[in-house]
């Protein structure tokens, strides 16, 4: 058995990034944010990652808050529904993401089999404290780690360096877990063992590397690290 540790991506992977969106659309009042909250959830994520990239290659690093608030505004111009209430409401709802079904279980299976967990995230640390509480995993958790500690967002290899840093691990005994192609595909460059969680069946990213591994959801990940 190579992997020592299991590493996940947050945003996507363990958290449901479009839940915010849907459940404020699903609340009394909110028929203009029903009707359009799938393309606001969709330009949302694209807006944030994409200021994080540009960010992270200008050297113009804010928090992922700050990103994050910044990309909604975005979005909801976009719609033509900016209003305040409306913005403040989406973020707290993403201050408090939902977990994936299987994430409790499979972090709980994965501490039973001797491995590691962490979080490596764009998320500030107050981000991901909010969303590891509310989805109850603190326990199974071995730690979160923010890009904040190097003040530069993925796939800045300083991102990646982290978990060697805080995890006391080599690359080759890390099994790297991210729903973002892109994410996974740097980590597997990197040198990570990784894992793509494929949800909505879309193409591979053409990028220099390939992550070796693609699920469909995280169901596998316990058996698979055992595997590796
Ligand atoms: C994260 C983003 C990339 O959690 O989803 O790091």
């Amino acid at each position: 058995m190579t992997i020592k540790a299991c590493v996940f991506d947050a945003y996507g992977t363990l958290f449901d990034v479009s839940a915010a969106a849907r459940e404020a659309a699903s609340e009394p009042g909110r028929e203009a944010l029903a009707g359009c909250w799938q393309a606001l959830a969709e330009t949302w994520r694209q807006k944030q990652l994409g200021y994080s990239w540009l960010r992270a290659i200008t050297g113009a690093h804010c928090d992922f808050w700050q990103v994050t608030g910044e990309a909604l505004d975005y979005a909801l111009a976009e719609q033509k529904l900016a209003d305040p209430e409306l913005r403040e409401r989406l973020m707290a709802l993403y201050f408090e993401l939902s977990a994936y079904a299987e994430v409790p279980e499979m972090l709980t299976e994965l501490k039973a089999g001797g491995f590691a967990t962490a979080i490596l995230s764009n998320g500030s640390p107050e981000m991901l404290v909010g969303a590891v509480t509310s989805a109850g995993v603190g326990g199974v958790l071995d730690a979160v780690i923010s890009v904040e500690d190097v003040g530069v967002f993925k796939p800045d290899r300083r991102v990646y360096d982290l978990v060697g840093t805080t995890l006391k691990v080599e690359p080759a005994e890390v099994l790297f877990v991210s729903s973002n192609g892109w994410d996974a595909a740097a980590a597997a460059g990197y040198g990570f063992q990784t894992a793509w969680v494929n949800r909505a069946g879309l193409p591979m990213d053409r990028l220099p590397w390939r992550p070796a591994h693609e699920l469909t959801d995280l169901t596998p990940i316990p058996d698979l690290a055992g595997r590796l």
